[in-house]
């Protein structure tokens, strides 16, 4: 699946979004290596910290449904630039391979980048004293 058509995805996922509180609407498609999209949008919550992004919601679905390595991610939103992902979802999606992740918005601006990136001199399980490396191996 090309960016256009994942971006397109996304577009379709955000008009799921539940935003009652910022009005900001993301949608999120997650592509995985083995071609399948993963969807996953905001969730707010009248608690407002306890609301989720629509990045991690996309990586907990495919981790969910099994899959660890993705081609893309695409996320959009009706923002003046092409919608960047906070720091929080920066550090979850470094946890997993993502070979380009697609800003876009509604409007047609697009940016694509690499999760590092993005997220430059990441944390991540190299500097723990046990590696956890359970995405490398699905059936561990
Ligand atoms: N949000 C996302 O879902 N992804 C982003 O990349 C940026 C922010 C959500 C969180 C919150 O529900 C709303 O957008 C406003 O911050």
């Amino acid at each position: 699946m090309n960016d256009k058509d994942l971006t397109a995805r996304a577009a379709e996922f955000r008009s799921r979004a539940y935003a009652p509180y910022s009005g900001f609407s993301v949608g999120a498609a997650l592509l995985g290596k083995s071609g399948k999209v993963y969807g996953g949008v905001n969730v707010e919550n009248a608690s407002y910290p306890v609301g989720i992004c629509a990045e991690r919601a996309a990586i907990a679905a495919a981790v969910t449904a099994g899959e660890r390595a993705f081609e893309a991610l695409a996320i959009i939103a009706d923002s003046p630039v092409p919608c960047a992902p906070c720091g929080m979802c920066r550090q979850m999606l470094v946890e997993f391979p993502i070979a380009r992740i697609i800003l876009a918005n509604t409007a047609g601006d697009v940016c694509v980048m690499t999760p590092a990136e993005l997220l430059p001199h990441a944390f991540g399980a190299a500097v723990l004293p046990e590696k956890e490396t359970a995405h490398e191996d699905p059936h561990r």
